[in-house]
């Protein structure tokens, strides 16, 4: 063997699972055991051929072929974990296979408890707020800045997590949305260090920034910011599977990891797919490769690109961080002069055969992702000067519908209390005035408009078009 090749590969990048899925493929044992399909033989031919024999036969869970076990973790599933854990610069990650949702509410069912209160943002995802009905904790909310103008919410700021930790005495954890649905980013240092000096836990919930470690153009993660913890949804912007996710706990965090990891034993499936944990580990080891890198580059520089031509358009325009906070460049909040979100996307989709992020009344979200070329980019781009230039009507406007929450909640029970309480179903129409026993939050951006506890009010009515009947406390 050369010198070079033997570098090459001992700079191959490890990814185990994917390493020992590949051997169990490739010695194919007689299958007595789940999943039945037994390779892919017991499927309707028609989804056989959509998906491939190949992937069928690597569907397996993790109690067979020598893959390891995910709880404990064990082999090649728990070299991934630890390989994922240097890469991200954590002390311990957990591989989750019902995405970042996993990973909030077995932090919310591991480290809190019935009675203690969980300082967040009101805009914080629907599985923070399940979790804290879990656990029995309560939210002391934090409102953050709205941008009216732009239909979204702002940033957390240092100064209102102090006010809160001054106010309240007995806040036992702090957890933070960073960066927002629309790419806003709070001040996760300042933040941090003020949870330091009070001695509480600060939890980040990063579900949509787990890239900001492997470019230094991207904001700083918040594990190198002093966070305790933090969620990622690989497979949001990663590169990895639908639903597949992972959890850090920082390096010098006294958080109980053997808590977070007993609710998690409880929370996840016993089942878990080898296809989804070795697609982490394949996004891991993806991000740390030099191919991985360009691909981030090329996303960071198409999301450039893509806002610059945004610049000469007359009347769509995009979301700077010119508000005094940081922006993740690669998402891409835009508006239109005249249309609403809704309007504008699905004017891009039926004309235009282009999908967005989300779309809500003011504008939509385009995210520049690794696997996008400049080919995409420059037909979205194309399209959206044909939109500039052409004199579309909104329509959407038309149906008094809201779909980003922005609401103050009016609180009238405990989360808990109330979603436990008798409750009654009632015609939407009748539901003012009456306090709400479920969580109405819906995906995306997950965000809720009514928690069990709440005032139901004339301001929510055009967020529950959708809904005939509200449940109600009795
Ligand atoms: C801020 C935030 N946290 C957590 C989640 C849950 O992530 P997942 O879909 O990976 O369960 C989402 C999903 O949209 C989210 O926006």
């Amino acid at each position: 063997m050369t010198n070079v090749t033997r570098n090459q590969k001992a700079l191959k990048i490890k990814a185990p699972i994917v390493e020992a899925l590949k051997q169990a493929y490739e010695n194919p044992t007689y299958q007595f055991h789940i999943p039945g399909h037994t390779k892919g033989n017991g499927v309707l031919p028609d989804f056989k051929k959509l998906i491939g024999t190949k992937a069928l036969s690597i569907d397996t869970t993790d109690e067979f072929d020598n893959l390891g076990t995910l709880h404990p973790a064990t082999g090649p599933i728990k070299e991934a974990q630890e390989l994922a854990a240097k890469a991200f610069g954590a002390k311990k990650t957990f591989f989750l296979l019902n995405g970042s949702t996993a990973g909030n509410l077995a932090i919310a069912m591991g480290l809190t408890k019935k009675g203690q209160r969980v300082l967040t943002n009101r805009n914080c995802h629907r599985s923070i707020l399940t979790g804290l009905i879990i656990s029995g904790a309560e939210p002391v909310w934090l409102v953050p800045k709205r941008f009216d103008d732009w239909g979204i919410w702002g940033n957390v700021t240092p100064e209102s997590v102090e006010e809160a930790l001054s106010t309240h005495d007995d806040i036992s954890m702090v957890w933070i949305t960073n960066p927002t649905y629309e790419g806003v980013v709070s001040d996760i240092k300042s933040i941090s260090a003020i949870c330091k000096r009070y001695k509480v836990p600060l939890i980040v919930d990063e579900a949509h920034a787990c890239l900001w470690n492997f470019n230094k153009h991207l904001p700083t993660p918040a594990l190198q910011l002093g966070a305790d913890a933090v969620v990622h949804s690989l497979h949001k912007t990663g590169g990895s599977m639908s639903q597949s996710s992972m959890l850090h706990i920082a390096e010098n965090s006294c958080l109980d990891v053997d808590a977070v990891e007993k609710a998690l034993k409880l929370l996840h499936t016993t089942s878990p797919s080898l296809i989804l944990l070795a697609s982490l580990d394949a996004a891991r080891a993806n991000l740390e490769s030099p191919r991985g890198k360009k691909q981030l580059e090329r996303a960071i520089a198409n999301a450039k690109y893509l806002r610059r031509e945004i610049e000469q358009m007359e009347h769509i325009h995009d979301l700077k961080p010119d508000f005094g906070y940081m922006t993740d460049v690669t998402k891409v909040f835009i508006r239109a002069d005249g249309l609403s979100g809704k309007r504008l996307e699905s004017i891009l989709e039926i004309e235009f055969g282009i999908e967005v992020e989300s779309a809500s009344d003011a504008g939509l979200l385009l995210l520049s992702n690794l696997g996008n070329t400049r080919k995409d980019m420059e037909y979205l781009v194309e399209s959206l000067k044909k939109i500039d230039k052409s004199n579309y009507s909104d329509i959407c406007y038309l149906e008094n519908k809201k779909h980003m929450p922005m609401l103050t909640p009016i609180i009238k029970m405990s989360l808990r209390e109330a979603f436990y309480s008798e409750k009654e179903t009632i015609p939407k129409d009748l539901a003012v005035g009456r306090i709400s026993a479920e969580v109405i939050a819906e995906c995306p951006p997950g965000i809720a408009v009514l928690l069990p506890g709440e005032l139901i009010t004339e301001a929510h009515l055009p967020y529950l078009t959708d809904y005939n009947f509200i449940e109600v406390i009795k």
